[in-house]
């Protein structure tokens, strides 16, 4: 029967779990392990429920076995700082994941709402704007539309609380007639605002739904704002796909990593027989993906549930949680947070960050 005699032989042993979110040798990462009083502590330095449940019945199938001897551990989600290529940083915030799409409708606010309250549930502090100024969905899909922000020493202004996440929105402030008719200066202006003014609580992880679109707006935002990596929206469609290559061409041109693919409206299951149709077509998202060396993150059906949920404020992460599409959700928010993770690092070949020509 094994025995750990120091951090070293502990480190050594856990270095034989392997899993798709984690490198070769990740337990000899700096601050993953720490020899505390009470026992071991395993720190996963980004948000990934999956892997933290895999690796504790791991550890307690080998104890049961006898092939170790017992041992106290404790395993905790500690997201880490990642670098990025913008000199300029959001107080409080760790790392920023921007959620794009060029062609609008596709389910860009949906798959933002869902993913930030996966990673939140997957044990990370979470924080959501909403950057689509001409069209703010945010609120509604939260059940905040009532909601105002409170104001500090006239300038700070607090972010909405709601499931777990914290957030906020230009649907907030004004109404949607009023913010229409901004011209583009005023909308980045607005939105510099909404990012740097806000005061966010210590943040892990700050997710933005991006507006529609490769114009300007998006450009700025894209420039100004210090985004650690993009997901990319799309459907099947040929011509959602052409708008998600743009998309992905135009965070390359400021720099910004393309972490993956979201293939939204995948397939669609019928609510009475369960059935699957490729309503949209089969294979788009893949084929883009491999044109453009661009990962797949995860493939969401259209699925009428999913938009009650939205539309009634309580989104399906939280609404179902034992559901295969929180299942789903939960699985993309360890893709995208793993290789936000990894990039620059000592990685595995299959996480990897991608610049689109
Ligand atoms: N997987 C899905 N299953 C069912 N309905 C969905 C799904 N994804 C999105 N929808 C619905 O499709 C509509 C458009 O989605 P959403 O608002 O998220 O798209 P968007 O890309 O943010 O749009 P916009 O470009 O206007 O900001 C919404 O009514 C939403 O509830
Ligand atoms: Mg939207």
């Amino acid at each position: 029967m094994r025995q750990f005699t120091s951090k070293q032989d502990f480190c050594d042993w856990l270095n034989q779990f392997e899993h798709p979110s984690l490198a070769s040798d990740w337990a000899s990462a700096a601050n993953i392990i720490s020899v505390e009083a009470s026992g071991f502590k395993v720190s996963i330095p980004f948000a990934a429920k999956g892997l933290v449940e895999d690796l504790a019945s791991w550890i307690s199938t080998q104890q049961a076995a006898g092939d170790v001897a017992s041992f106290a551990c404790e395993i905790e989600v500690a997201p880490k700082t990642l670098e990025t290529n913008v000199a300029a940083q959001v107080k409080g915030v760790k790392n920023i994941i921007a959620v794009t799409s060029a062609k609008g409708g596709v389910g860009k606010s949906t798959t933002s709402v869902n993913l930030a309250l996966a990673i939140a549930q997957s044990g990370a502090r979470v924080g959501l704007l909403d950057a689509d100024i001409y069209g703010p969905s945010v609120p509604i899909m939260l059940g905040q539309q009532n909601a105002q922000p409170e104001v500090r020493d006239n300038k700070w202004m607090q972010p909405i609380a709601s499931h777990g996440i914290y957030t906020h929105s230009i649907g907030y402030l004004v109404s949607k007639d009023e913010a229409a008719i901004w011209r583009g200066p005023m909308a980045a202006k607005a939105l510099a605002q909404l990012l740097n003014e806000t005061e966010w609580p210590e943040l892990d992880y700050l997710i933005i739904d991006m507006p529609p679109g490769t114009g300007d707006i998006q450009l700025t935002l894209a420039q100004q704002v210090p985004v650690t990596g993009a997901v990319i929206v799309t459907t099947p469609q040929d011509l959602a796909l052409a708008d998600a290559r743009k998309g992905a061409a135009m965070f390359n041109k400021v720099e910004v990593p393309v972490v993956g693919v979201v293939e939204n409206m995948s397939y669609h299951i019928c609510s009475h027989c369960g059935g699957k149709e490729h309503i949209f077509g089969a294979g788009g998202a893949e084929k883009m993906s491999q044109e453009y060396g661009l990962d797949l993150l995860a493939q969401i059906p259209l699925h009428i549930e999913m938009r009650e949920d939205i539309d009634k404020g309580c989104p399906t992460v939280v609404a179902r949680p034992e559901s295969e599409h929180t299942h789903q959700y939960l699985a993309l928010a360890e893709a995208v947070c793993s290789r936000l993770y990894w990039h620059g690092k000592t990685k595995p070949d299959s996480i990897q960050f991608t610049m689109v020509e």
